[in-house]
């Protein structure tokens, strides 16, 4: 059974989870799914970053201890993320004594090989980031361009990491790797950062008298060690690294790092750094998404245009805003969310199309087969075009192509709607050609069963729906890396349970701003 390590950054808790933050979650419960569809041995890990001083601010701000706040908007984050229907295999928090010692751990060891080393740091640093900054990352207001806030000055002891010593050998992992970064021009991106002379040893701690919510520093309490080392961690410490040898070597390396665009630098270059360092195999792939936008602008709580993916799902289900968010968006680009296409594009798609094609088929089977599945016998050109859909879809997802692999699907699903319209079974069986329209409705049954199986990793809840009114006593949906054949076709004589719509029209008109 081959083995599926998928990651999602984890979010710092200093504000409630947006749109964007959904984003990369379902992208990576696509991919588990998907998996586990296959019968891979998957784990999903996702979580939240929980230290570093934009925590400790929005802490102090609202007037509670850290961990209670943290607390408190750690359970925002699952909320969320369990009403969108993530799969998680773990929901990791750096707050966990685990990762303390572990993370200890990991600083012992490079200190101890000379990896890192005591000095001063004098120079800018960015809450919003969690970054080092020097002047020209800056725009022309001074202000870190993605904070649209100026850093602040600081001069403090640090521990470095000698970033210097591993510089060569990443830029060796980059350029003979091709695939280790995606898409490719972010890959490009990185190794012109790095070969950046100006990007040299950084500091791997704060100062307690500048942030004091973190992981301290072993054996020297004045230190707590930089929230990005913390944070990176997470992905080993989180399946058992110096905890569970037996799980960390069957999981470890990652298969997918998935990320958004802006923190490319530290999954791409420090953590490789600091894997080199502690002498762990690197991932092996790191795939970065784009920016998701609300109405055409960037999602910032001062125009007020972060949507809370609470109220979305309760407002209109969490598999439509899996499949827009999907459907309607390139992965490695930036995508938007807009009311009105999102309205538009569900009522076509799913409740439209692909509800339309299960109504229609099922009340025939009801009216001309005993709600039975006929015979089995398929129309041949559409078998043949199912099973290369299911071949096309499933190399889009492998490559990301989320968008691409909808587009797949739903092209089968107005193939089949086309079908049975230009077939007319329900004439056919009132001329007596029983066997001619049972080909159609068997055809149409069996290519709804693949379009369930196909849909599942973007729209569970909706694929589940399909394979229950199909008739399927066995779960489609399982936990337990269970393959899901396609090629078994869909049993003649299985009793179909006609339900009604699986998708309600949303009937709010929505109207342009
Ligand atoms: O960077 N659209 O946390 P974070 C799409 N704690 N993705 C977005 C987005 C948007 N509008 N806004 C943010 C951190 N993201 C660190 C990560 S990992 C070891 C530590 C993405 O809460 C962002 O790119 O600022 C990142 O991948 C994730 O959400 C968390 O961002
Ligand atoms: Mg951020």
């Amino acid at each position: 059974m081959a083995k599926f390590y998928v990651t999602t950054a984890i979010d710092y808790v200093n504000a409630a989870p947006h749109i964007g933050h959904a984003y990369e979650k379902i992208a990576a419960d696509i991919l588990a799914r998907y998996h586990r569809l296959k019968g891979d041995d998957v784990y999903f890990q996702t979580g939240v970053d929980e230290h570093g001083s934009n925590v400790e601010k929005a802490a102090l701000r609202a007037e509670i201890p850290a961990k209670v706040f943290c607390d408190q908007m750690t359970e925002k984050f699952k909320h969320a993320w369990d009403k969108l229907g993530l799969s998680y295999d773990h929901f990791f928090r750096t707050t966990d004594q685990s990762h303390y010692q572990a993370v200890q751990g990991l600083f012992r060891k490079m200190l101890a090989k000379g990896d890192i080393y005591k000095g001063t740091y004098k120079g800018l640093y960015c809450e919003g980031c969690e970054d080092f900054k020097r002047d020209r990352d800056l725009d022309e207001d001074g202000n870190c361009p993605n904070h649209k806030k100026p850093p602040y000055m600081c001069s403090e002891e640090n521990y470095f990491f000698r970033l210097s010593k591993y510089k060569e050998a990443i830029g060796k992992w980059l350029t003979e790797n091709p695939d280790v970064v995606h898409p490719d021009g972010r890959r490009k991106e990185v190794i012109n950062q790095l070969f950046d002379p100006e990007l040299t040893d950084f500091s791997v701690s704060r100062s307690k008298e500048n942030v004091s919510w973190g992981i301290p520093v072993p054996d020297d309490p004045d230190h707590v060690i930089y929230v990005w080392l913390d944070a990176l961690a997470n992905y080993i410490t989180g399946i058992g690294y110096s905890t569970d040898e037996k799980q960390f070597s069957n999981y470890w390396p990652a298969d997918v790092h998935l990320i958004g665009k802006d923190i490319t630098k530290f999954h791409a270059i420090y953590w490789p750094a600091f894997l080199m360092s502690a002498e762990v195999a690197l991932p092996k792939k790191i795939s970065v998404h784009g920016f998701i936008t609300v109405e055409g602008k960037k999602i910032s709580k001062t125009i007020g245009n972060v949507i809370d993916p609470n109220e979305l799902v309760d407002q209109y289900g969490a598999d439509a805003i899996r499949y827009f968010l999907f459907a309607a968006t390139s992965f490695t680009q930036d995508g938007d969310f807009s009311k009105v296409d999102f309205i538009n594009r569900v009522n076509a798609d799913l409740a439209n199309n692909l509800g339309n094609l299960l109504n229609r088929t099922l009340t025939l089977v009801e009216k001309n087969c005993q709600a039975r599945v006929p015979k089995q016998e398929m129309n041949n050109v559409l078998r043949e075009e199912a099973n290369e859909v299911y071949v096309i879809a499933g190399k889009h997802i492998d490559g990301m192509e989320f968008a691409k692999a909808i587009e797949a699907i739903f092209a089968l699903v107005d193939q089949l709607n086309k079908y049975i319209n230009d077939e007319k079974p329900w004439a056919l069986f009132k001329e007596g050609k029983t066997s001619e329209g049972n080909v159609v409705l068997y055809t149409a049954l069996d290519g709804l069963r693949r379009t369930a199986i196909m849909l599942y990793p973007f729209c569970p809840q909706l694929a589940c729906a399909i394979w229950e009114q199909l008739g399927y006593e066995t779960e489609l949906d399982s936990k337990n890396g269970k393959a899901i054949n396609i090629a078994d076709l869909i049993p003649e004589g299985q009793a179909i349970r006609n339900k009604g719509p699986i998708f309600k029209r949303i009937e709010e008109v929505a109207v342009e701003s």
